[in-house]
Order: structure tokens, then sequence, then C-alpha cells
């Protein structure tokens, strides 16, 4: 149905389509979420997104190295005094360009909950199970509505198998539920043999919510300096199709509110999103490269879209073509890899 021309187009927040959604047990406003990123790196920049419409906030992430580097200072002040320096400090990955120190993160954390209304979702990123993962509960303390467990860890090992590895990212997963009380979300890695299996193992073990899917910086080499550079390439939508043929796949099989992370765009990608089964979509590249302002074109996007297609309300969306709901499920496995190869026409004439 098109819009007729007569009515005027009124703003997104004046219009009487619901846009809400529910993720991690919190009621949104609407499904846009930044995802973790240095847009909220102080109360400023929070306060901005939740100005531009965002529905709620993750935050960067405080790393395991921080917590540890903290408390090995500590350590070793008082044991040695403040005069010396602890050799062993080398061994620590510098953090510090990046990100403000544990305290200063639960103070942020404080003061964004004091100064906006959405809810804040705090992130810890780490990999092993220390006493790093106390931090789950000083985030809630702090305010946190919500928790993001990102366990950005690369197999490099090669005595270390995948069980090994899954067991991991389940005992850190593990250590962090018991640590806390808020809902937990856990930010899933693309690389599992089994994705559908760790999903179902990880929401076994008490995730509220499956973030899919982390996105791995992948270093570049600089042919000139001879130097391996961490070049921080920023997404598009193509990126988009492999969440959202995962959470497609897995929406309505396990007990779990799904979010996706990782090529979300336009508000094609964001209606994608939530058709394949998320409760809301995350965004970072699109706002770091185009500004803030996108949030409200998009949901602005979204509404015409709606009105359009005659959807009253998100909830109706999510889900309604997922692997469940299509009229050809095997379109999202193998099946569909042979109709895409024979389908393919080539640009030129061999
Ligand atoms: C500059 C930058 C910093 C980021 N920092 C974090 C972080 O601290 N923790 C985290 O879990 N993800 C971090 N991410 C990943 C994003 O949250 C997001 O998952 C990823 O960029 C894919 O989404 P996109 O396609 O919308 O960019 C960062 C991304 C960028 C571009």
């Amino acid at each position: 149905m098109k819009r007729p021309l007569w009515i005027s187009i009124p703003s997104w927040e004046d219009q009487m389509m619901d846009l809400s959604t529910e993720y991690l047990g919190l009621r949104l406003k609407n499904p846009i979420v930044p995802s973790s990123s240095p847009l909220s790196h102080s109360v400023d920049s929070i306060r901005r997104l939740e100005d531009a419409g965002a529905a709620a906030v993750v935050m960067y992430s405080l790393f395991e190295e921080q917590i540890t580097l903290e408390s090995f200072y500590l350590d070793y002040y008082l044991t040695h005094g403040t005069d010396s320096y602890p050799e062993a400090l080398s061994y620590f990955p510098h953090t510090e360009g990046y990100n403000i120190g544990p305290d200063a993160y639960l103070e942020l954390i404080r003061q964004a909950k004091e100064a906006t209304r959405i809810p804040i979702i705090g992130s810890l990123n780490g990999v092993s199970t220390g006493g790093w993962v106390d931090y789950a509960g000083l985030i809630e303390e702090a305010g946190a509505d919500a928790l993001e467990l990102n366990v950005y860890y690369i197999p490099a090992d090669p005595s270390i198998n995948g069980s090994e590895i899954e067991r991991m990212y389940l005992d850190v997963l593990h250590q962090v539920k018991r640590a806390t009380s808020i809902p937990v979300a856990i930010k899933m890695s693309p690389y599992f043999t089994s994705t559908a299996y760790m999903a179902r193992r990880l929401t076994e073990i008490g995730a509220n919510g499956l973030v899919i899917f982390n996105r791995f910086y992948q270093p570049d080499l600089d042919l000139d300096t001879g130097e391996v550079v961490p070049r921080l390439v920023l997404s598009d939508s193509a990126e988009l199709r492999l969440p959202l043929r995962w959470v497609a796949i897995l929406y309505g099989r396990l007990n779990v509110d799904f979010a996706i992370t990782t090529g979300v765009h336009t508000y094609l990608d964001v209606l994608k999103a939530l058709m394949a089964g998320a409760r809301v979509a995350m965004m970072a590249s699109e706002l770091l490269h185009n500004g803030l302002g996108r949030i409200g074109q998009l949901l602005g996007e979204i509404e015409n879209w709606m009105y359009e297609h005659e959807y009253a309300s998100v909830s109706q969306m999510i889900g309604s073509m997922s692997q469940q709901h299509v009229a050809e499920p095997a379109a999202f496995e193998r099946a569909n890899y042979m109709k895409m190869l024979a389908s393919h026409r080539l640009p030129v004439q061999y």
C-alpha cells in the first residue's frame, strides 16, 4: 500500500507504528542499538546517541588486560614500593591508548545512567577465567542494565583443539554469569565448527542473548616498512549476510534473544535483521562513518516501509523470515549453494 499523497508525513515519533522491541528483558523504544565502539567513550557522546534516537547503548569494552594490568600494578607497588619499575609489565599488551582504566569505566557507567534514560549495556572483553570476571558484578553495581561479553580469542596454538576452545568460551560465560545477576549476552564468533551447537551450549550455560557475530579485525602487511599493521576497515552491507543466515537458522530453536551486529548500514539491513529473527540491530561502522543522524533517518525510513507494507509493529516482523517461516527453508543451507552457483552469470564471454 502506497502512502496517500495528501497525508503529510509525520515524524517517526508521532506515528502510530509501534517500533518497540524487547531485548534481554529490556523494553526498548525501537530496534536500533549502537554497538560497542568509541561512540560510548564519554557521557556526552552517550547522551548524543540517546538524543539521536538510539534505543539503548552498548558501551565500549573493558578489557581483561586492563583489569589484570591494574591489579598487577597495585600488587607490585604494595610489595615493592613505587620507585621500582616492574619488568613484567612489558608482557602486558598496551591498552592505555584505546581505553580508560577499570575504575573510570565504572564511573562512566554510573554517570551515563544518571544522564540518560535509555538502557546502558556494559561490555567485558576477555578470554580467561581469572579474577577479572568479577567486574561483571561491579558493572552491575555501577548501574548497567545488562552486560555483553566479548570473548575475542584467536586460536593460534596448534596444540589446542576445538573442544578446548569451546570449553573456554563456556567457562568464561559461566563465571561471568556467577558474578552478576543482570542479563548477559555473548558476542559470538562466526568461526566455530558447529555454530548451532555452540549457540545451544551458550544458551544452556545461561546466555540471555547471542550477539551475532563478533567481527574479527584482520591485520595487514606493510610491504614498505616490513611491519604488520592494524588497519581498521569498516564494514559494509555485504557483511550482513553471514549473521543474517545464522540468526534465521537459529531463530525459534533456542530460548535466547538474538542481536545482529556486523554489516547493518541501511533501513533495509535493519528490517532484514528483524525478519531473520533479531530483536535488535546493532550498528557501529555506519554511525562512525556517517554520523549519529543516521539513526533518526533509518527510523523514519523503517516507519515508511512498515506503513507501505502494512506492518503495525516491529514485533510482528521479528523472525517472520526465519528458516522456520520461509517457504524454502533449505535456501539457508547447502541446497542454496548449488543453486547460487548455477544461476551465476559470467560478466564476459570466455
Ligand atoms: C572503532 C571500533 C571500536 C570497536 N570497539 C569494540 C569494543 O570495544 N568491544 C566490542 O565488543 N566490539 C567493538 N567493536 C565492534 C563493534 O561493536 C561491531 O561489533 C563491529 O564493528 C561490527 O559491526 P558494524 O558492521 O556495524 O561495524 C568496535 C568496532 C569499531 C569499528
